[in-house]
């Protein structure tokens, strides 16, 4: 497993590469989640590619950025197990070299749920993200459900800007009570660890209704709230019943719709989603 740590270096690495390239991007402090998507792009390419970066311009001034969590020599450990070829982990300066003016930007999908509430984090996500597709020049990129609306707005914007590869969304990785996997949850105390299991439940409470055949977004909305306010530790940020193309809240469920939430639990603040109309 070669190691680069400027652009020049994966550059090189990257020309000895033959075949198809599957890049996982990812923020380290690495989970089955994020080896969850090495694993299909190792399954789907000649090549993988992963990149470690904190990504300093995808987080706001109230967000975690000092305080995100590290472990890069884990994470080599974990990536070399998975017959990773190639880790692209630079520094700030490389990325954003203080000249730098230039940013991507999606509109519309966008401007709600986690955009909402965390203004230029997009902007933030799509810059990093296209500079690495440049500089990688992968096959396929893969991208969790677990951040739905930043795999749409990548998914987007790849299509919207002709880029050259293919964007390619894979499930959620949950642990075995149902909390999905985040690097964030290293943050949450015992008590806090079992409060944080009323997002799972909340979103099984929408899947039961539904299959009851309830199609009132804002009824399935409500009882969701309901559930998560009975939970002292849990602070709601945003409960959300979207069209899955479009992320604009719905009145009425038709053949799909994007349930996704967002919920303070203690310190982190915590994401998860399923789409109705789908198998979770
Ligand atoms: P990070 O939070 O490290 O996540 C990297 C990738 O792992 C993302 O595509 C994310 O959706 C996926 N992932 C995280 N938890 C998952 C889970 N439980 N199941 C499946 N996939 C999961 O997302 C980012 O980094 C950054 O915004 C990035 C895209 C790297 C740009 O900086």
């Amino acid at each position: 497993m070669k190691i680069a740590k400027t652009i020049a270096e994966l550059k090189e690495s990257r020309r000895q590469l033959q075949g198809s390239v599957g890049f996982v991007p990812t923020m380290g402090f690495l989970h089955e989640g994020h080896l969850s998507l090495v694993r299909q792009a190792r399954a789907e390419n000649a090549s993988v590619i992963a990149s470690i970066f904190v990504n300093p311009t995808q987080f706001g001034p109230n967000d975690d950025f000092s305080a995100y969590p590290r472990d890069t020599e884990r994470d080599l450990a974990l990536l070399k197990k998975e017959s990773t070829d190639i880790v692209f982990m630079p520094e700030p300066p490389e990325m954003y070299p203080p000249n730098a003016r230039s940013w991507v930007v999606v509109d519309g999908l966008t401007d709600g749920l986690e955009g909402g509430s965390r203004p230029g984090h997009f902007r933030g996500v799509t810059t990093i993200v296209t500079k690495l597709f440049n500089i990688v020049e992968p096959t396929r990129s893969y991208f969790g459900q677990k951040d739905v609306q930043q795999a749409l707005v990548i998914q987007k914007m790849a299509q919207d800007l002709n880029m050259n590869l293919e964007v390619i969304i894979c499930p959620t990785v949950r642990e075995t009570d149902g909390l999905a996997m985040s690097s964030r949850n290293v943050y949450l105390v015992p008590e806090e660890r079992q409060a944080a299991l009323v997002l799972f439940q909340s979103l099984n409470l929408a899947q039961q209704l539904y299959s009851n055949g309830e199609r009132s977004a804002e009824r399935i909305r409500r009882e969701m709230i309901t559930l998560i306010e009975h939970e002292p530790r849990a602070e709601i940020d945003y409960v959300s019943i979207a069209d899955t193309a479009t992320l604009k809240e719905l009145d009425k469920i038709g053949e799909k719709a994007l349930v996704s939430l967002a919920v303070k639990v203690g310190k982190p603040r915590l994401l998860d989603n399923i789409v109705l109309g789908e198998l979770i």
